[in-house]
């Protein structure tokens, strides 16, 4: 039966990043058995210059209607000025809200051809392969209170509030020993227990699941800032790392670099079985290189990859897509983000043209 997948491409470097990804799917219709009609809209600026606001509940409704969603990317200094509630960002976070997909995979993976274009040497890097679950519909980015208020004297105060409730703590975890058994069987959990209730919270409620369900498990606890430090240290010592929405945002662009660069960096992010999955790279709109045809399209590309294994049922494409991503690079096809000249449409070409045989 025909999927459907909505594009979403956003922003910035999002529709030329985007657009090859699109090219894929009409390569793969065409030769390779896929069966997805593919259709677009609007979102974040995009969105606000046409309609006034980044998501549309009309948008919103043909997202969590489609069987899975490709999103680009959004934002940039033009709506920067914005109140939070009319940013792009505020769509993506409405988005991810409204689909509740709560566990965000992001695979740091190091491709072969790419171990010296990474910023460590090559012996830490290669054969890098970490899974990120970064719990992506809870935590500071969501809490109440929130806001910017006036205290008089000219003196403001920001807040932000970091909630996480048992339940979205042991959701994410649950996925994250899923994906683990299925891998070497370790997960590593990082938060802040020493000063956070929040935290503490989190070590608790994971370790409790782990020992009532997950009990081959092989579950370790580090502290956010030692995760950091330990992962330009020896970022082979991970397998798993599951976390909450601030530090895995902050955690899977600092391993990005381990694999060479943002321009690579796919992820998924899944809610209950059954419901579409939202695809999109870790990377934003780029707005120094927007425009320029100059992005990377590997990480929309593994994204497109990651939506045909986890929502499109086909896996057996989802392992062609990133055999040519491998493939191309192994022929030197380079963006200039990882050592090239190549632009954004001749990356697009060296993908399908290793795809193609
Ligand atoms: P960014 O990820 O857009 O860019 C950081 C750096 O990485 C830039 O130098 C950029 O040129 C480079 N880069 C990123 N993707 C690349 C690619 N595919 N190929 C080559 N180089 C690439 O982060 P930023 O500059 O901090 O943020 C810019 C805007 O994007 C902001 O408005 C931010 O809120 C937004 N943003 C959106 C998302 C998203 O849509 N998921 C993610 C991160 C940031
Ligand atoms: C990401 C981005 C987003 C986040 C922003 C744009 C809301 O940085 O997807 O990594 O912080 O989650
Ligand atoms: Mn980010």
């Amino acid at each position: 039966m025909t999927k459907t997948l909505l594009l979403l491409p956003g922003d910035g470097i999002g529709p030329e990043v985007t657009a090859q990804s699109r090219r894929l799917v009409g390569w793969l219709n065409a030769n390779a058995g896929l069966d997805v009609s593919v259709c677009e809209a609007r979102f974040g600026g995009a969105a606000i210059d046409a309609d006034g606001v980044p998501l549309t509940p009309e948008t919103l409704a043909l997202a969590k209607a489609s069987d899975a969603v490709l999103m680009g990317a959004v934002g940039g200094p033009q709506w920067a000025k914005q109140s939070y509630d009319k940013r792009p960002e505020a769509g993506l976070l409405a988005l991810r809200a409204g689909m509740e997909v709560f566990a965000n995979l992001r695979p740091a993976l190091c491709f072969a051809a790419l171990a010296d274009a990474s910023s460590l040497k090559r012996e830490f890097v290669e054969g890098l392969d970490i899974m990120f679950v970064r719990e992506l519909t809870g935590g500071v980015y969501f809490g109440e209170p929130r806001g910017i208020s006036d205290l008089g004297n000219g003196e403001r105060r920001g807040v932000n509030t970091q909630v996480y409730t048992s339940s979205e703590i042991r959701r994410v975890a649950r996925v994250a020993f899923e994906l683990a058994a299925k891998r070497t069987g370790r997960v590593c959990s990082a938060e802040k227990s020493n000063v956070m209730e929040s935290g503490l919270l989190w070590r608790e409620e994971v370790q409790a699941l782990r020992d009532a369900e997950y009990p081959h498990i092989d579950l370790s606890h580090m502290l956010a800032d030692n995760t950091a430090m330990q992962l330009v240290k020896y970022p082979k010592q991970f397998d798993v790392i599951l976390t909450d929405n601030l530090f895995g945002d902050i955690l899977s662009d600092e391993a990005a670099m381990l694999t060479g660069s943002l321009g690579m960096l796919p992820s998924a992010a899944l809610g209950v079985k059954g419901m579409p999955g939202l695809y999109e790279p870790i990377h934003g709109s780029a707005p120094d290189i927007a425009g320029k045809g100059l992005a990377n399209p590997c990480a929309s590309i593994l994204s497109l990859a990651l939506a045909l294994r986890y929502s499109l049922d086909r896996g057996d494409l989802a392992d062609r897509v990133e055999k040519a991503v491998a493939t191309a690079l192994d022929r030197g096809a380079r963006t200039g983000d990882i050592g090239g000249t190549l632009g954004t449409v001749a990356m697009g070409d060296a993908v399908l043209a290793a795809l193609a045989g």
